[in-house]
């Protein structure tokens, strides 16, 4: 009797009848000899078809087989250190092959495709063994999240998405009619998170958060992933020290359980590797200045005019990428100013011009991959901040409340999984790192 495998398993199954049901990758046929790559999810296996150990209907039907067919194949696993496959090493030699269905023309062939094709044909795309690798890099990415927050105190308080109002700025805001009435769909669950912080002291929410940013790069989606973590009695060195052991596991745990899926990317894992505590801190200030000095010092004047940045200006993505190269971690960039950052955020004590919070930025160009601060703790300044974006009070008298009642100092940050998948997997573009991305020029599939 043969009995069901996984083929991420094949290796303990040496010498068995086994049944695999899955998909034809891809085949390569020699004289007696058809050599189909069978994947079934877990892995891909190479299944060899020999002429005389099949009936020769089956020999007919593995040499004509398209692309991307449904199948169920038994036969014996054999070690064979030439074997291709994932994980390879060992091969299936075929008794029998059932095809569960004949594919049409599979559109996505071995050949080259250009991206628009691949991102219309996501739906099928997935399939391919790169964006396989991702995905489970994804899934482990979000796993080690759930498990660092979960053994560590936090609780997991959902938060909606259906939202009365701004929760970052309200530039970036996707509306729908809730009713006669304008609902927004979350830019971030944080002032929730903040009422169920009270509550519960440590907490995180983790879902799906939406800006309709009119920006095209290669870091933005409109609908992403989103953990926030939000803490009680948490000041900004509370949050890095917080944030970088955080950071950290998930790095490590993706190098201790994907090496092939890393290898599939070709990522070379050198600088993930030194991704340990402590990361390296500067401020916003000291980081301008840098900026300054290296434009100044440049001879490339693209790159002159990329980096030229006044005080009180947000960073863009040339001048994220050029911070990051003076460090060979993840650096934290504290302290920017009121201006160029959310109104929740609690002023410096000793110079007000600045906020206690702190971004992360990923090394290699990946750019920001946490944003987080302390969080106002005064009623008065809370609602004139509120003021200043235009929106009654009125809609966030909830939000001020949570200062009426046992304000508490506390901070949090949120952690975008996209831009974290792209950097650990070394992704170029950040539409790979989800299953469906959402960008300004594409919905479908
Ligand atoms: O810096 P952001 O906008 O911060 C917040 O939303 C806070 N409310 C979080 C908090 O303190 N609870 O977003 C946080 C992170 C960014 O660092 C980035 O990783 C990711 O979310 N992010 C995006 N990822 C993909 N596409 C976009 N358009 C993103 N915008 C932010
Ligand atoms: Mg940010």
């Amino acid at each position: 009797m043969a009995t069901p495998m996984l083929i991420q398993d094949i290796a303990r199954y040496e010498g068995q009848q086994v049944t695999v049901k899955g998909w034809l990758y891809n085949k390569t046929h020699k004289g007696k000899l058809v050599f189909m790559q069978v994947r079934d999810g877990s892995g891909i296996a190479q299944c060899v078809v020999f002429l005389n150990d099949v009936p020769p209907e089956q020999f007919e039907t593995a040499k004509t087989l398209p692309q991307e067919s449904s199948l169920i194949v038994t036969g014996s696993v054999r070690k064979d250190s030439r074997a291709p496959g994932l994980p390879g090493g060992y091969e299936i030699s075929v008794s029998s092959l059932e095809v569960i269905q004949a594919a049409e023309e599979y559109p996505i062939t071995p050949k080259e495709h250009g991206v628009e094709f691949l991102m219309d044909n996501r739906h099928l795309w997935l399939r391919s063994s790169r964006q396989w690798a991702i995905m489970r890099v994804r899934a482990t990415i979000i796993r080690a999240i759930r498990d660092w927050l979960d053994d560590h105190g936090y609780l997991l308080v959902d938060t909606p998405i259906l939202t009365p109002t701004a929760g970052e700025n309200t530039t970036s805001l996707f509306s729908v009619d809730y009713f006669g009435e304008p609902a927004y769909l979350a830019q971030t669950g944080q002032l929730y998170n903040e009422a169920n912080m009270a509550a519960h002291g440590k907490v995180y929410c983790f879902g799906p958060t939406f800006r309709a940013e009119k920006s095209k790069t290669r870091r933005h989606l409109m609908e992403f992933w989103m953990v926030e973590p939000e803490m009680a009695f948490f000041s900004l060195d509370d949050l890095i020290a917080m944030e970088q052991e955080f950071v950290t596991y998930i790095v490590q745990t993706v190098l201790a359980k994907h090496g092939q899926e890393l290898a599939i990317l070709e990522r070379d894992t050198t600088r993930l590797q030194n991704v340990t505590p402590p990361f390296p801190r500067i401020t916003y200030t000291e980081a301008v200045e840098r900026l300054q000095k290296l434009a100044a010092e440049t001879t490339d004047p693209e790159l002159r005019e990329n980096l030229k940045i006044e005080w009180g200006e947000d960073f863009g993505a040339p001048h994220e990428t050029a911070i990051a190269e003076m460090f060979d971690k993840p650096v934290f960039v504290t302290h920017y100013p009121v201006e160029a950052k959310a109104f929740y955020m609690e002023p410096n004590r000793d110079n007000p011009r600045v906020v206690n919070c702190t971004d992360l930025l990923a090394p290699e160009g990946y750019g920001e991959i946490t944003g987080g601060s302390e969080r106002i703790f005064d009623p008065d300044l809370l609602a004139q901040r509120v003021k200043t974006m235009g929106i009654s009070e009125e809609a966030y008298r909830w939000y001020i409340d949570l200062r009426r009642y046992g304000s508490v100092p506390h901070a949090g940050f949120g952690l975008g999984v996209e831009r974290v998948v792209a950097w650990i997997c070394g992704l170029p573009h950040i539409r790979e790192t989800i299953p469906y991305p959402r960008m300004l020029n594409r919905k479908y599939p």
